[in-house]
C-alpha cells in the first residue's frame, strides 16, 4: 500500500481517539432474518450478483504460465480459466459441449494443459475453446448441426487480478467495477505474488455470514479472547466505501506507537490488516509479508464453500520459508474454522427457525451496514 495512504489512514486511526470512537458509522441499521434465509432472494442474489457479475476469479498468478488453468462455481456456472498460449486468459463454460461433464475438476487448479479431455467420452477442445476432435465415434457425430464449441465467457485481467461474467456477454470494465479501489489494489503489485495453498470447506450458513465473520472487530474481544484477541483492538475499524466494495482496516491494540516516530515515517502495514471486500465473492486480505484471498461459492441458501488461498510477494526459495506462509495459512484457519463459522453456523440456523426476526448492526461495525446496503441496492436494481 502506497505510503501517503498509509498515513492517511493513519492520520483517521490518531484524529479517532483512544476508544477509536471516531471511526464509528453514522447510524445504526438492522436487518430482517429473511435476508438470510428466504430462497427467492437467494435466487435474486445468484443472478444479479453473482451470474450477471462482474466477479473476481483470482489473481493472475493462480494461471501463471501458458496450459495453467483455475476453476470454480459462480452463481451456480462451473467457470475454468485457462492461460493461452500468447500469455492471455480465456474463460469458458466448465462443461462438454457433448453431455455437460466437467473438463477439469470443478473446484481446482493446475499447469501444462494443453487440451481440454472430457474424462467422459473423450472429446477434446483447443485450449481456445474450439472442438479439435470426437475420436473413435466412427463419424457417429457427423450430423450434428449443434456448436460444439466451448461456451466462452467474458473475463478481464487488470492489476494483477482476474474478473469474469458468468452470465452474459458484456465485456468487464475492472476500472468501473472497482469503484475507486483500484488505486490501492494497484498499488499492491498483486501481478508478482505467486499462489502458495488453497484451502476449501462446506458451511451451513448464508454466503452473506461470510462477510459478517470479516467486517467488525467488535468480536474480538470476546470470541476470539483465547486466540487474537489481546492482540487486536476491538473498539472500531477503519472503513472507507468504494462502490458496492469496501475497504476495512482491523488494527492492533499497539497502533499509537507509530504516532511517537515523525509522521512522514508512519506505517500502517505492521499494525494493520488491511481487507478488500470485492463483493459479492472476495475478500482480498493484505498482511505485512503476504496476502490472503478468501472466496465464497453459495451452494445454497444455506449453505456455502469457503476457499483461503495463500499467496507469496515471489516463489520461496526453501522449504522453511514456503513452510512460513503455510504456518500462516494454517493460523488464519485455526480462528475462522474453529471460532468464527461455528458460530455462523448456529446463528444461521436460528434465523431458519424463525425464531429471530431481526440482526442489529452498530455505528461500530459500518463495514457490515455498508455490505448489506450494498447487496441491497444491487438485487433492488436488478
Ligand atoms: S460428456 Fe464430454 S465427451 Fe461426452
Ligand atoms: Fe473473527
Amino acid at each position: 500500500m502506497r505510503q501517503e495512504r498509509q498515513i492517511e489512514l493513519l492520520e483517521r486511526v490518531a484524529a479517532a481517539g483512544p476508544r477509536l470512537v471516531g471511526l464509528h458509522g453514522d447510524a445504526s441499521a438492522t436487518n430482517p432474518a429473511s435476508a438470510y434465509t428466504d430462497r427467492d432472494r437467494f435466487d435474486i442474489e445468484q443472478r444479479v450478483l453473482f451470474r450477471e457479475g462482474p466477479v473476481f476469479f483470482g489473481l493472475s498468478g493462480d494461471v501463471p504460465s501458458p496450459g495453467s488453468y483455475a476453476s470454480m462455481r459462480i452463481g451456480g456456472v462451473p467457470i475454468v480459466v485457462v492461460r493461452q498460449p500468447d500469455g492471455s486468459v480465456r474463460a469458458f463454460v466448465n462443461a462438454c459441449r457433448h453431455r455437460g461433464a466437467p473438463l477439469v475438476e470443478p473446484s481446482g487448479r493446475g499447469d501444462g494443459l494443453r487440451t481440454f479431455n472430457c474424462p467422459y467420452h473423450a472429446w477434446t477442445y483447443e485450449l481456445s475453446g474450439e472442438l479439435r476432435a470426437r475420436p473413435l465415434t466412427g463419424g457417429a457425430f457427423d450430423d450434428v448441426a449443434a456448436d460444439c464449441d466451448l461456451i466462452e465467457r467474458p473475463v478481464a485481467e487488470r492489476y494483477g487480478m482476474i474478473f469474469v461474467r458468468p452470465e452474459g456477454d458484456d465485456a468487464i470494465d475492472v476500472d468501473a467495477f472497482l469503484a475507486g479501489a483500484e488505486d490501492d489494489l494497484a498499488a499492491f503489485g498483486l501481478g508478482d505474488y505467486v499462489h502458495i495453498e488453497s484451502r476449501s470447506s462446506e458451511w451451513n450458513m448464508n454466503w452473506k455470514m461470510f462477510f459478517d465473520t470479516f467486517s467488525e472487530t467488535y468480536h474480538i474481544r470476546t470470541l476470539h479472547k483465547d486466540s487474537i484477541g489481546p492482540v487486536f483492538d476491538a473498539n472500531g475499524i477503519l472503513f472507507e466505501p468504494f462502490g458496492r466494495h469496501l475497504l476495512a482496516v482491523g488494527l492492533r491494540n499497539d497502533t499509537a506507537l507509530e504516532f511517537d516516530k515523525p509522521k512522514d515515517e508512519w506505517s500502517l502495514l505492521p499494525y494493520g490488516t488491511i481487507q478488500y471486500f470485492l463483493v459479492p465473492n472476495a475478500l482480498v486480505v493484505h498482511q505485512l509479508d503476504h496476502f490472503e484471498i478468501w472466496t465464497v461459492e453459495p451452494i445454497s441458501v444455506g449453505r456455502t464453500r469457503t476457499t483461503a488461498s495463500m499467496y507469496a510477494p515471489a516463489e520461496p526459495q526453501s522449504t522453511r520459508e514456503r513452510e512460513y506462509f503455510v504456518k500462516n495459512l494454517d493460523l488464519l484457519l485455526g480462528v475462522t474454522l474453529n471460532e468464527d463459522f461455528p458460530v455462523m453456523q448456529e446463528i444461521q440456523a436460528t434465523l431458519e427457525s424463525g425464531a429471530l426476526p431481526e440482526l442489529v448492526y452498530g455505528r461500530i461495525e459500518p463495514p457490515l451496514i455498508h455490505f448489506h446496503r450494498a447487496v441491497d441496492e444491487a438485487i433492488a436494481a436488478g
